[in-house]
């Protein structure tokens, strides 16, 4: 009761409401929305109202499915209030442009790797952009400080990226319901890096399979160049957790219809009906990616083979009115017509139909009883993100004892259905190999019943166990960890009235240690190291913050001590030179060494590194006296991180038990000899400071995190970029800490006004 996380407001957004809105005879009226989302983000919402939902009441935004006249927006908006629904109104063109040219036209069969029906168009994707900003200000007026947001599916990829640039405070997560393609299809996508980054704005990315994961991963690296993990993704200083979180469907539901007098009367009728014969079910929206012509092909084929089972077997296709007004929909549902025509004009013979065909939808009491009494449920899509058909009819077959304890059932199911995952037990097909559906459907009908229980029954506790709300439960509790970690690491941008406070400290200060990373934090990165020797006003900044004898300027770096002696020797500032091994007082012109530093590794893992620099097109080897460093910036964009994550492995076996230390950087990993890093020398540094001294350390990579760690609590610690969990603030670029450092010699001067670029 008392859980914070799930006491914060809850805001679900999808394209679609679970309601559509149908114009019939002037009138607007209701009905229940179709598909998989709907079905099972609907029962988590049903059952919050049951007060069965584990603190799940929440507002649903969406788009209400219809058009609706300006002048009748309050109404509905009203009307759906009651429901926590919001909608987001869409016009024909939006229509036109976002549901059916982008979603429908480009993603949808990309997605399901239908690429040649994938078209794009720079007009529907400029639509796209303003319908997903559209869904952000919709989410934004409604979402409470420190909300959580749920963004579903591909239509709205980009709007957890944009809530991100709106609002902080809130926790993003996004869910895809469809499949994620392999990289190779995916990178077909004109707007690729655009969805990409528009979901990299959540804290957590959950999808039904880890194939899926394994697939947005890769192309977050092959199409972004990102670094990942295998649960998650570098992005703009947060780690985006990448989750896998099969979807499942409302149990309770479905035995409570079970349960009831309407089904039991229905399936009283269907046995009567159907008496002597056995029945094959498909259940699915009107679909290319169902794969529903393939099932035809398959169950034709039977009919061929098998000339005793036509006058025994019916196969009832229902196919539920979808997505009508696009032409690749309409065309098909002629085609499925005509090829169903076909069979019953071959096999068909008075009284006996083979294949029976409905183009509606049923109600709840329908659809159950019919998944109760069919014999086989075939579900073959071509695609299918998950399928809760396929759910939905095991569940329906359990046995249960107020519906006789037979079992009569077996699903024969697509093994491209991300269902495929979590029903392994059921007879799995390929469906585009007719012959050997056809020899699945004829082996489910003749399984033993006693396989057939057993099958069912694992099959079903595994549909329990996924059930919605659990899934939704599941979801949003690692998105609150996810969002959690990052707000742990997030800093605070170093300017307006954070930036007068470290000013008016060091003002005062009576000493002051200024402890200053230099690639990346004094002077922009360069592809060439020697590239990034230092202009006159950095070397004249330097020199004359130095110059104040309460300042002490130390230049703490990786870089070897030629450069920063050549460089910065005649400045006046401390030099700490390759990682903290040797370091340079200010004035003296000796390098001073750490005494007792084992570095009798360092031939062995230079040959190591050396061979995999050979390998590895575009690497290279670094050799510092205490350290080795192998770079891959430079390498190709996948091989190169693969090849990282192999030699960490190999070498963090390997060395063991020698006195040294792995780390992966970016694009590079350095073997170092233990204890030699920039915290060390800093805190020599700033070992006897007082708390009214002011210290302020700067960098920008994963070495400076040494640096920042050893600063004491009062201490200033800031991240150039975007931010880093061990720097309190951050601030943008080499410039920016330039122009800071400048403002610190001229006090009167104005900070970095807050509101000025992020
Ligand atoms: N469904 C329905 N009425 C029907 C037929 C199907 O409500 O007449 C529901 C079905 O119970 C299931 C959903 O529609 O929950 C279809 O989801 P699925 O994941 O199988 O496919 P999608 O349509 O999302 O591609
Ligand atoms: C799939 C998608 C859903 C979509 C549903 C029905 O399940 O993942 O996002 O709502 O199909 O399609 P429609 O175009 O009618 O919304």
């Amino acid at each position: 009761m008392s859980d914070p996380i799930r006491q914060r407001p809850l805001v679900v957004a999808s394209n679609r409401l679970p309601v559509s809105l149908r114009w019939e005879e002037g009138a607007l009226r209701t009905e229940r929305s179709a598909g998989g989302l709907v079905a099972a983000v609907e029962g988590v919402a049903a059952r919050s109202r049951l007060g069965e939902g584990g603190g799940f009441g929440f507002d649903w935004v969406g788009w209400p499915g219809a058009p609706v006249a300006e002048a009748q927006r309050d109404e509905v908006r009203s009307a759906l209030a009651a429901s926590r629904l919001h909608p987001v109104f869409l016009d024909a063109e939006d229509e036109a442009l976002h549901y059916r040219g982008i979603a429908n036209e480009t993603l949808w069969p990309l997605f399901h790797y239908f690429a040649d029906k994938s078209t794009f168009s720079a007009a529907a994707w400029q639509r796209y952009v303003e319908v997903n900003q559209r869904f952000t200000n919709a989410i934004l007026a409604i979402a409470p400080e420190d909300a959580r947001v749920w963004v579903h599916d591909f239509h709205l990829m980009l709007v957890p990226r944009m809530l991100r640039e709106a609002r902080e405070d809130l926790e993003i997560s996004f869910f895809l319901h469809v499949p994620f393609p392999a990289s190779e299809v995916y990178r077909l996508l004109p707007a690729r890096e655009e969805l990409l980054t528009g979901v990299l704005g959540a804290d957590l990315i959950g999808f039904h399979t880890i194939d899926y994961a394994r697939h947005f991963l890769t192309s977050c690296v092959r199409i972004l160049g990102l670094e990942v993990a295998h649960d998650s993704v570098q992005f703009e200083g947060r780690r985006v957790e990448v989750g896998v979180h099969p979807i499942g469907i409302d149990v309770h539901r479905f035995d409570a219809l079970l349960d009831s007098e309407a089904v039991a009367t229905r399936l009283a009728e269907l046995r009567t009906r159907y008496a002597g014969r056995r029945l094959v079910l498909g259940v699915e929206r009107l679909d290319y990616t169902k794969g529903i012509a393939h099932k035809l092909r398959a169950f034709e084929r039977l009919l061929e083979r098998r000339a005793d089972l036509r006058d025994q077997l019916t196969l009832l296709q229902v196919i539920v009115p979808s997505r009508l007004d696009s032409d690749e929909y309409a065309g098909l549902k002629r085609e499925l017509e005509e090829h169903v025509g076909r069979i019953n004009g071959r096999f068909g013979q008075p009284g006996n139909t083979p294949v029976e065909y409905l183009h509606r939808s049923l109600d709840p009491v329908e659809l159950t009883a019919l998944y109760r009494f069919a014999d086989v449920g075939m579900v073959t899509p071509l695609r299918d993100g998950m399928n809760l058909v396929a759910q939905e009819y095991v569940l329906c077959q359990e046995p249960r004892e107020r519906l006789g304890d037979a079992c009569r059932g077996m699903l024969v199911l697509s093994e491209f259905a991300g269902a495929a995952h979590v029903l392994p037990r059921a007879l799995l097909v390929n469906p585009w190999h007719v012959e050997s559906t056809a020899d699945a459907l004829e082996a489910a009908l003749a399984m033993a019943e006693e396989e057939r229980r057993e099958r069912i029954g694992a099959m079903a506790e595994r549909v329990r166990g996924l059930e919605c709300t659990a899934w939704a439960e599941r979801f949003l509790a690692r998105s609150a960890e996810a969002n959690a970690r990052n707000r742990r690491r997030s800093s605070i941008p170093l300017r307006g009235a954070e930036e007068q406070r470290l000013r008016e400290c060091f003002a005062r200060a009576p000493r002051r240690f200024l402890l200053l990373d230099y690639d990346g934090t004094l002077r922009e990165l360069e592809r060439t190291p020697l590239d990034a020797r230092p202009d006159q006003a950095l070397r004249e900044l330097l020199r004359a913050l130095a110059r104040d004898e309460r300042t002490q300027v130390h230049v703490v770096s990786g870089r070897r001590r030629r450069e920063l002696e050549r460089w910065l020797g005649d400045l006046g500032v401390h030099l700490s030179a390759e990682h903290g091994f040797a370091s340079r007082p200010a004035g003296s012109a000796e390098w001073r060494e750490p005494e007792g530093i084992d570095l009798s590794w360092l031939p062995a893992v230079d040959e190591v590194l050396a061979r995999v620099c050979d390998e590895v097109p575009g690497t290279t080897l670094e050799r510092k006296p205490s350290a080795l460093a192998w770079h891959y910036r430079l390498a190709d964009t996948e091989y190169g991180p693969w090849r990282a994550r192999e030699l960490l492995s190999e070498l963090t076996t390997a060395l063991a038990r020698l006195p040294v230390e792995v780390i992966h950087g970016v694009r590079v990993v350095e073997v170092r000899a233990a204890g030699v890093h920039k915290g060390v020398y800093v805190a020599r540094v700033v070992a006897d400071a007082g708390p009214s001294d002011f210290i302020l350390g700067i960098g920008d990579d994963r070495t400076d995190r040494d640096l920042f760690r050893a600063l004491p609590e009062h201490a200033f610690a800031v991240h150039v970029g975007r931010g880093d969990e061990d720097a309190r603030f951050r601030i943008e670029s080499p410039a920016r800490v330039r122009a800071l450092l400048s403002r610190l010699l001229r006090p009167n001067q104005d900070a970095q006004p807050a509101s000025q670029s992020r």
